[in-house]
């Protein structure tokens, strides 16, 4: 019993005199002490052998002793908790700090709205190679070997290997997708193509495309005309008016561009539509049977269609953009006025 009491004694001095300068030190009070393994549980074993006269006696001196702790372990938090209130530098109700987040690109804006729309009408994604081959690019798209796209002019040729080339179209990609699947296939095809151009506010030596492809037993030209017609109307609204105009694409057989109204003027005539109050917007047509029987598609069973667009074209459109070098000139001022999907 004697020596219970000289042992709290000195832990009761010890107690007094503890100080604390952070909240790991209370912590640390607190398992030093009140933890499982601390030093009230190890002091509550004693009264085991304390004879039973005593017993009252000893319960309650370590009944006060728990209650000290348990006091100065209140009082070391709160007179903690208070000194750091005060050297506490952080002003709360400061606004807080804005950080410059990055924006789309807006050809990556409108290329994904592009493509989001033909999605939803089943379209699925294809990508293919940008260094590409003659005969996925060319060949197999039903460019006879004299075409003049072929030119040295207009395609960038690999030196060390010249029937490699960087894709002139997206085209391309239709060409593998035809090679590894069967009908029906719907794909559109987004990506970057290279021509050989001198760059200009009109021209440049790359640009980007969203090509599609439509295959299936009874695909007609009124599919075409419907599907790029619900195109339009969802990508610049239910007032643009819409007109096809006969063309010539090698790999399709009859071809059309279609025009839409010109946002600009309205119609009225400007410099982007050229005075004519029409835009061209795609180049499009029913897959050339040639086309199909290059890759094995019985082209007495299925029908498909195809187009492709620009997508720097239809940007300019949407955002009035004329000077097509600002795309790639990595200038923020100009990449962060574009934020929103429109
Ligand atoms: N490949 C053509 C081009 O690059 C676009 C196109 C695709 C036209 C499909 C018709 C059909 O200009």
């Amino acid at each position: 019993m004697n020596s219970l009491v000289q042992q709290l004694d000195i832990y009761k001095q010890e107690i007094i005199s503890y100080n604390v300068s952070n909240a790991d030190e209370v912590e640390a009070f607190r398992i030093k002490y009140l933890g499982t393994k601390g030093i009230i549980k190890h002091a509550m074993g004693f009264m085991k052998d304390v004879p039973n006269e005593q017993k009252r006696e000893a319960g309650q001196l370590l009944n006060e002793f728990k209650l000290m702790v348990e006091a100065k372990y209140e009082s070391l938090k709160e007179s903690f908790s208070a000194s750091e209130q005060i050297t506490n530098t952080i002003d709360f109700s400061l606004p807080g700090n804005i950080y410059n987040v990055g924006t789309r690109h807006p050809l990556s804006i409108i290329r994904n709205k592009i493509v989001s729309i033909f999605q939803r009408l089943g379209f699925a994604i294809a990508e293919g190679p940008e260094i590409e081959d003659d005969w996925h690019n060319f060949g197999a798209m039903n460019l006879p070997e004299d075409h003049p796209a072929r030119d040295m002019q207009d395609t960038f040729y690999v030196n060390q290997n010249p029937t490699w080339l960087l894709r002139t179209h997206t085209s391309s990609v239709q060409a593998r997708v035809m090679e590894n699947q069967k009908p029906p296939i719907r794909v559109i095809c987004p990506g970057r193509v290279y021509r050989n151009e001198t760059i200009s506010a009109r021209a440049h030596c790359f640009f980007h495309q969203v090509e599609g492809l439509y295959i299936d037993e009874n695909v007609s030209f009124a599919d075409l005309k419907q599907t790029l017609y619900f195109f339009v109307q969802e990508m610049f609204g239910k007032d643009v008016k819409v007109r096809f105009r006969p063309s010539y694409f090698p790999f399709t057989e009859p071809s059309a561009e279609m025009d839409i109204s010109c946002l600009i003027c309205n119609g009225d005539g400007c410099n982007v539509c050229k005075h004519t109050g029409w835009v061209e917007i795609l180049g499009s047509g029913m897959v050339h049977p040639k086309v199909l029987e290059n890759f094995g598609i019985d082209s007495n069973k299925y029908t498909g269609f195809a187009f492709g667009m620009g997508v720097e074209r239809i940007c300019q459109l949407k955002y009035r953009v004329n000077d097509l070098r600002l795309y790639s000139q990595n200038d923020i001022r100009f990449l962060k006025q574009f934020t929103s999907v429109i």
